[in-house]
């Protein structure tokens, strides 16, 4: 049986607490339902230097991958309580790459709303 969303986003907001973004303050945890009914979570990782820092999302899909899983139904992410937050744009072009059909639960204030990553990101870019 494959994961609601309101259980990934509970997922999601429980990888937040692993989040190390003590510069921003603003911890985000991601919740990734593998085909194959795994469920993966990841949050931000900060660096002292800014530009090197990565986003839960992108951190839930490599440690994916690295483990062996390629194939993806649905992505949730949880931010700061009350905050919205949608996927950043770099985060929908590397979602996109292994799951063109996932669905992404994002915090939206005190709840979380549902689309999919085509709706994110139209026009995506594939290699010719
Ligand atoms: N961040 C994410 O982890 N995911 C997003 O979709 C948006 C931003 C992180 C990056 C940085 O550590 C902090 O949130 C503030 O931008």
């Amino acid at each position: 049986m494959s994961v609601s969303d309101a259980e990934l986003f509970a997922h999601a907001r429980e990888a937040r607490a692993r989040a190390y973004a003590p510069y921003s303050k603003f911890p985000v945890g991601a919740a990734l339902a593998c085909d194959d009914g795994t469920i993966l979570t990841a949050a931000n990782v900060e660096n002292a230097s800014y530009g090197l820092s990565m986003c839960a999302e992108r951190s839930a899909i490599f440690a994916a991958v690295a483990a062996g899983h390629t194939a993806f139904a649905a992505i949730a992410i949880a931010g700061p309580d009350g905050v919205t937050v949608p996927p950043c744009g770099a985060c929908r072009q590397v979602l996109v790459e292994f799951a063109p059909q996932l669905r992404v639960s994002y915090q939206a204030g005190s709840s979380f709303v549902t689309t999919t990553i085509d709706a994110l990101l139209p026009a995506t870019f594939v290699f010719p």
